[in-house]
């Protein structure tokens, strides 16, 4: 089938970049992105392409070329199905909070209702891909309610997850490792996948467009984030190691990436790692492993969860220690609130778990993030499980910028990698601080021995 009408159900952190850049590579297709939060499309829409609800490099400028060209982004989720040809559905599938496989499984209420409302809508033969990261075998249910609840029509469920990593989504997608476009071995399996590929050969050379059955294609991409994660779990644990025994983890790093068989990517020692993948896709993992029996399985990847939580609750113990065992209304300023740099998104951020900690003994916290809002992090706090008291406002307070958020603190934590910490006169914040003036960086992005000249008491991760 030629594809001239793409529509992507879901205008969030994968649906929002993936079909911008889809867009912008094949202006011969019409995409459309809906979404049922009338907020988040109107943001979508704004006029000044500057004020797209997603902080991505470059993604901006593709969306202000190919917005209303063909690009669009609308609430009318039944129209843009109707008229499509192929289907992505990207909504969101968090950790189940309920029921069954609560804090493990992946919920896939949203998947289902967008299953049932393709199959309500549907009147001709349509390709629907997920897009979304989901358990082992999800094709296969959203095939049960299309075929059973549809018109009659046909349809071909594809799997082609998304690799792409916030802060550097655009880049990403313009030069993937690879596409992975999993289908039935049918011949309608086939000519669905085919499809596929030559919407992504507009950009992308076939030899890096990889083509497996359903189930491989869906498990690869759990498979994918659960190695990255490890990666890091990795070499944190050996930060730990590293401070007790003047090993320094980034000297250690380097040495062991230099192997070509290990290479050097992802194994920067931090904080722990966040984002909304790497967690849910593990424990996703594990409890797939689980209801097979495979104890052991899902125990090996559960460590990698473990590990995180460790070193997030390491971090904030090492503080608390470290500022004579008592942080009670004591400022301690946390540059970064973001899980990453370069992106304005906090799920799962490591920030949200070391604040958390720090409140509970009482500490006054300073935020200065340049991407993310005071709303966003109070709301984050809130949402938070485990808080003990929800006395947010009172502990939080968010600055404009780092000068001001450091004045008078006891101590400085580094939760994100912005490249901007790295660029400011911090004999100016020592300057402007308590003494003695600490600080954790949980990203090991300063430059050690000029703090510690400047006068600076500096504490890394594993160094
Ligand atoms: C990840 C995968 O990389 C991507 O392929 C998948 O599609 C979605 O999940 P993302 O979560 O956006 O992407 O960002 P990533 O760059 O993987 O970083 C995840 C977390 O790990 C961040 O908190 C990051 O700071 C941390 N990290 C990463 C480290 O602590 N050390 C590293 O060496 C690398
Ligand atoms: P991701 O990081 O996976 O892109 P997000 O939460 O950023 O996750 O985006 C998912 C989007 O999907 C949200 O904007 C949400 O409103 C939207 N969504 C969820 N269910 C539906 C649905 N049935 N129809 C349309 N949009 C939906």
């Amino acid at each position: 089938m030629k594809i001239t009408k793409i529509c992507c159900i879901g205008a969030g952190y994968v649906g929002g970049p993936t079909m911008a850049v889809i867009a912008q590579k094949c202006p011969h297709i019409q995409v459309t992105v809906v979404d049922l939060n009338e907020q988040r499309i109107a943001d979508w829409n704004d006029p000044n392409p500057e004020n797209i609800p997603i902080y991505e490099p470059g993604l901006s400028e593709i969306v202000a070329e190919a917005r209303g060209r063909n690009l669009f982004f609308s609430t009318d989720v039944d129209k843009a199905i109707d008229e499509a040809q192929m289907i992505f559905i990207s909504v969101n599938t968090p950790t189940k909070t309920y029921g069954k496989g609560k804090g493990m499984a992946a919920d896939l209420k949203y998947i289902e209702l967008c299953a049932r409302q393709i199959a309500r809508v549907a009147k001709q033969n349509k390709i629907v891909v997920e897009k979304s990261t989901l358990p082992v075998r999800t094709a296969e249910a959203i095939k049960s309610i299309l075929d059973n609840t549809g018109n009659g029509v046909q349809f071909q469920i594809l799997s082609n997850p998304e690799f792409l990593a916030e802060g550097t989504a655009v880049a990403d997608l313009l030069n993937p490792d690879r596409i992975l476009i999993g289908g039935d071995t049918t011949q309608e399996g086939e000519e669905a996948i085919n499809s596929l590929v030559e919407v992504y050969s507009n950009w992308v050379s076939k030899d890096r467009i990889l083509t497996t059955n359903v189930w491989s294609s869906e498990l690869s991409k759990l498979t994918a984030n659960a190695f990255l994660a490890q990666r890091i779990s990795s070499i944190n644990a050996m930060s730990e190691l590293c401070e007790k025994t003047g090993a320094n983890v980034n000297e250690v790093a380097k040495a062991i990436g230099m192997d070509s068989r290990i290479g050097p990517k992802f194994l920067k020692a931090s904080v722990g790692f966040g984002g909304s993948c790497f967690q849910k896709d593990i424990l996703n993992l594990v409890y797939i492993a689980k209801s097979y029996g495979l104890n052991e399985v899902a125990d090996y990847w559960e460590q990698v969860i473990i590990m995180n939580d460790h070193q997030k609750r390491r971090f904030s113990n090492k503080i608390v220690q470290t500022l004579y065992n008592t942080v009670a209304d004591k400022k301690i300023t946390f540059l970064g609130w973001a899980f990453k740099k370069d992106t304005n998104d906090t799920r799962e951020s490591a920030a949200i778990y070391v604040a958390d900690d720090l409140i509970n003994e009482q500490a006054k916290i300073s935020v200065f993030d340049p991407k993310v809002s005071k709303t966003k992090m109070l709301s984050d706090l809130d949402y938070l499980e485990t808080r003990e008291n929800k006395n947010n406002l009172d502990a939080l307070s968010v600055f404009d910028n780092a000068y001001d958020a450091c004045k008078d603190a006891h101590a400085i934590a580094i939760l994100t990698e912005w490249d901007e910490f790295t660029t400011y006169d911090w004999k100016r914040i020592y300057d402007s601080m308590h003494k003695p003036a600490f600080i954790f960086d949980g990203r090991n992005i300063l430059n050690a021995k000029q703090l510690e000249s400047i006068g600076f008491v500096y504490n890394g991760i594993g160094a």
